[in-house]
């Protein structure tokens, strides 16, 4: 009987281990309220200690009323949903543990908040009690930009390795009637191309797997209206981005009971990543806005947010600029400079920046087969030196700015070289290049450490040098870290956190520098990059016409402050189109504006009309680096382009519209209604950079109601045309 006893002891023992029978207890039933002002995001805890996503939107009182809320027939997707237990869906975490099972579940343990300034966070603790895998479910509620940012904490309590196989950072479930999803797709010099589908069963993902560039093809970033139709006005929208810049995956769900349940994470592609017992992995955050107000309301709340909190420096407005890369490329001397320098100071610009090819003495870069890595000037080109160039910038009045990037060798350099082991590769296989270079491998230490000194370098040529342009011109290939040996699943995660690293470093040495995201154009166009650096080369393609469906597209997520945006010249360099200077500059204007072509090629008249575009943005740019943003006509849906930006005490505003086809001679005006203004205030309109003013209404004073409701019908004739008013209350 003993012996049978011991038996039974053993077997329940090992189908229901001790340490889960003992610690797995039942919980009173409850709800978690994570809030802004304006929203309210409810986590229900059932008595079994399960956490659901219950609400996200509008506020509807006392979250107790979803205490014993009932989701219907079919299992919800946990808060953070891990492959085991009893639910079938898509999994914000599978862990494989080290004895090959699979199975996560994870219960609620306890939760906290805590407010600092703006910000309450809330902790919620959740624990698998019979492998002791630990989840902390952290989200920052931002109260007046009503935007929640969301990310976990996954520890390894136990005592063997496990692997993540995915470790999102937020899994949301929603319940609506329709799921319409807007994302933004593109390529080199098409980024942020909206598009637009409604969400059916089954999953729809965006991601990217390309290591670093990996924002051109899609955006990390999408906007949902939980409608049948979009509106940029009207209807309950959510806008999602993640703060990553490298592999990412966002799946959306929509399960058997109609619930749409959107995973946003690092894309665990060739990344089962291994944590060590004792070890933790902190993912990064995934930032949710919700808005009654349409697409544009959900927009503006990013921005604003945006703007305090997750950019170098945004609330600060950066200068105006030329830069010499279509107006140079690498063929240029001391002279070239010099000139240009004279050219932007005279036109009224604030700073020059010298775009690739100063660099490479052995390996000299006079195209983009060579010199990157070799990080010295050029002296053949600038015999003077770069202190040279940046003081002389600075004594025309204006700032000096540096192209470098920091991350890539081309094989012909030393560095490729000296240090064959610190590029990219899969051992005993070719190392592919793209744009004539290889990628340096940013998991390895040294070599952020040799990334850091670059840029470091750089930096410290002149005294004189105010801004970077950090560059990042291919994605990985055949990946693979020297440095990593058997651990290559580590790879894609630590070269993205190395260039954080990196990034940190170059900001505790260099905080007022102004440091320009590019990649290829707009290929790092995401919030992770964003917290480093003060703005970012928004596309390759300084067409305007192209321009007006990039600059709406990326206006959907990112601030106009942030939004790099140049005149450059015709016909334009990457679509052949011919465009007026005007309708450049009034294209420019809606972002950071610059210059990018050589000054010399402009008559008289042109250059009159820079300085004029010039002068005046300076007037208005404000409002453009810290106005509201409202969408008035979009450039997707017909032959007019508008846009304004609104002071948050509406008092100011500046409009921007633009006529992209004229499709009948007969129809001289457009009728644009504007948004965001005081109806009772009378504010006075005035056109800039025009001797005539093509709106019948210039110069007077008109009630925010009629300029709203119908009034505002400037004469916008011939394609290309444009128009900027400036409004201000009386
Ligand atoms: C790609 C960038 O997007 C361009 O603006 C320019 O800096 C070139 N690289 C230089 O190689």
């Amino acid at each position: 009987m003993k012996a049978f006893l011991t038996a039974f002891a053993a077997i329940v023992v090992a189908v229901f281990p001790a340490q889960a029978r003992k610690e797995k207890k039942f919980v009173e039933a409850s709800v978690i309220e994570i809030a802004t002002g304006n929203t309210q995001l409810l986590l229900q805890v059932d008595s079994r200690g399960e956490v659901r996503t219950v609400h996200y939107g509008a506020p509807v009182g006392d979250p107790a009323q979803f205490t014993d809320y009932d989701a219907g027939a079919y299992h919800a997707p946990d808060a953070y949903s891990a492959t085991g237990g009893r639910f079938f869906g898509q999994e914000a975490l599978h862990v494989l543990y080290a004895d090959g099972t699979h199975n996560t579940e994870l219960y609620y343990v306890s939760h906290e908040t805590e407010s600092r300034q703006d910000i309450v966070t809330t902790t919620v603790h959740l624990k698998d009690f019979f492998t002791a895998l630990e989840v902390d479910l952290v989200y920052d509620a931002y109260q007046k930009e009503n935007v929640i940012l969301s990310h976990s904490v996954i520890r390894n309590t136990g005592k063997k390795e496990v692997k993540l196989l995915n470790f999102a950072s937020s899994s949301l479930t929603l319940k609506a009637d329709d799921y319409l999803l807007t994302h933004f797709h593109g390529d080199w010099a098409t980024e942020m191309q909206m598009e637009r589908e409604l969400l059916t069963h089954g999953t729809k993902v965006i991601e990217s797997r390309r290591g670093v560039k990996n924002t051109h093809v899609q955006n990390p970033s999408f906007v949902l209206s939980l409608a049948p139709h979009y509106s940029e006005t009207d209807g309950p929208t959510i806008a999602g981005a993640l703060a990553w810049s490298g592999n990412y995956r966002i799946s959306f769900d929509i399960d058997r009971g109609d619930r749409l349940n959107i995973v946003a994470g690092i894309n665990p592609f060739a990344s089962a990543y291994p944590l060590g017992a004792g070890k933790s992995f902190t993912t990064p955050e995934m930032i949710y806005t919700w808005s009654a107000d349409g697409a544009g309301g959900a927009s503006r709340n990013l921005h604003r947010w945006a703007r305090k909190y997750a950019m170098w420096n945004g609330g600060l407005v950066n200068p105006t600029l030329l830069n010499s890369w279509e107006g140079a490329y690498f063929d240029f001397k001391t002279p070239t400079i010099l000139g240009m320098i004279d050219d932007a100071a005279a036109m009224g610009l604030e700073l020059f920046v010298l775009d690739d090819g100063w660099f490479g003495m052995d390996y000299p870069r006079n195209s983009d087969a060579a010199g990157l890595g070799d990080w010295e000037p050029n002296t053949n080109k600038i015999p003077e030196g770069i202190d040279y160039v940046a003081s002389y910038a600075h004594s025309k009045g204006i700032k000096f700015g540096i192209w470098i990037e920091p991350e890539m060798a081309n094989p012909a350099s030393n560095l490729a070289k000296k240090h064959p082991e610190w590029i990219v590769q899969s051992p005993g296989r070719e190392i592919y290049q793209d744009r004539n270079q290889w990628i340096l491998d940013l998991s390895n230490p040294a070599v952020q450490d040799f990334v850091y000194d670059a840029i470091d370098r750089t930096v410290s040529l002149s005294p004189g040098i105010d801004y970077v342009k950090w560059d990042c011109n291919r994605a990985v290939m055949s990946f693979g870290s020297p440095y990593l040996g058997e651990e290559q699943d580590r790879f894609f995660v630590e070269y993205t956190q190395g260039l954080y690293n990196v990034c940190r470093r170059m900001r505790e040495k260099y905080p007022k520098l102004i440091v320009q995201c590019c990649s290829a154009g707009g290929a790092r166009v995401d919030y992770g990059a964003l917290r480093w650096f003060n703005e970012f080369w928004t596309s390759d393609n300084t067409d305007a016409i192209s321009r007006t469906r990039i600059q709406w597209g990326t206006s959907l997520i990112f601030p106009a402050c942030a939004m790099g945006s140049h005149v450059s010249t015709v016909p334009n360099h990457q679509t052949g189109n011919i465009t007026p200077l005007k309708f450049r500059f009034d294209i420019a204007s809606a972002g950071r504006l610059g210059m990018e072509l050589q000054p010399k090629t402009l008559s008289g008249e042109e250059r009159a009309l820079a300085s004029r575009c010039i002068e005046s943005y300076k007037g208005y740019r404000d409002l453009v680096f810290g106005g509201d943003l409202y969408r008035l006509a979009s450039p997707y849906d017909g032959d007019y382009y508008a846009l304004m930006y609104v002071s948050e005490d509406k008092r100011r505003a500046v409009v921007f519209c633009y006529c992209l086809r004229q499709v009948n001679r007969s129809v001289g005006t457009k009728t644009f209604r504007l948004q965001g203004l005081d109806p009772a205030l009378s504010y006075k309109v005035t056109e800039q950079n025009v001797d005539e003013s093509c709106w019948w209404g210039n110069g007077k004073a008109f009630t925010g109601a009629f300029l709203s409701e119908g009034g505002f019908n400037p004469a916008l004739l011939g394609s290309n045309s444009s128009a900027v008013f400036v409004l201000e209350a009386l």
